[in-house]
């Protein structure tokens, strides 16, 4: 079997072109200690260009900072923000800080595992949907919340997991058929 590589790090990815004129753009000097400021501001970019951070990606940052793949991806760890995992186009998110866990979102996290098939941390294999699971998002009086993509859902009920998926199937031009 051939080792499939995620589209994000073929080398034809324009990504890395983009990636390296904005490292550029900073004019890193290689012995400066300041420069590992830099990283985070590279890091952020790097995600917004190809949606998350995968091995590929630290690797190349590294190289250009002089410093270890271990720094970089121990900066990622560090801060909630980065991920490493890839993201579906509609990206559902449930939050398990603790007013939305004592409301039932781990009963919530399992319908949406359910009913697209994955797991938290996953993506359908059409990269339609991803599923993830964050800590309180400030949003607690709605508890349990489930963010998909920008949008909030409050008080979220055990069932109505297929109905929030259906409405982006159908924004995906896809027939939902009545129960
Ligand atoms: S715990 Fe979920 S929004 Fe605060």
């Amino acid at each position: 079997m051939t080792e499939q590589k995620s589209p994000c790090c073929t080398e034809s990815n324009p990504g890395f072109i983009e990636l390296d004129a904005y490292i550029d753009s900073l004019k890193i000097d290689p012995i400066d200690p300041e420069r590992k400021e830099k990283l985070i501001m590279t890091l952020h970019k790097a995600q917004s260009i190809f949606g998350y951070l995968p091995a590929e990606v630290q690797k190349f940052i590294a190289n250009r900072f002089a410093v270890s793949h271990a720094h970089v991806s121990g900066v990622i760890s560090f801060y909630n923000y980065f991920t490493t995992t890839p993201k579906g186009k509609t990206k559902i998110s449930i939050c398990m800080g603790t007013a939305c866990y004592v409301n039932g979102a781990n009963k919530i996290l399992q319908d949406f595992e359910n009913a697209l098939g994955i797991k938290a941390g996953q993506v359908t294999p059409d990269g339609r949907f991803s599923i993830e699971t964050l800590r309180c998002v400030g949003a607690c009086v709605l508890a349990p919340v489930v963010l998909v993509n920008d949008h909030v859902y409050g008080k979220v009920k055990q069932g109505q997991a297929e109905k929030i998926i259906e409405e982006y199937l159908v924004e995906y031009g896809e027939k939902v058929e009545e129960q």
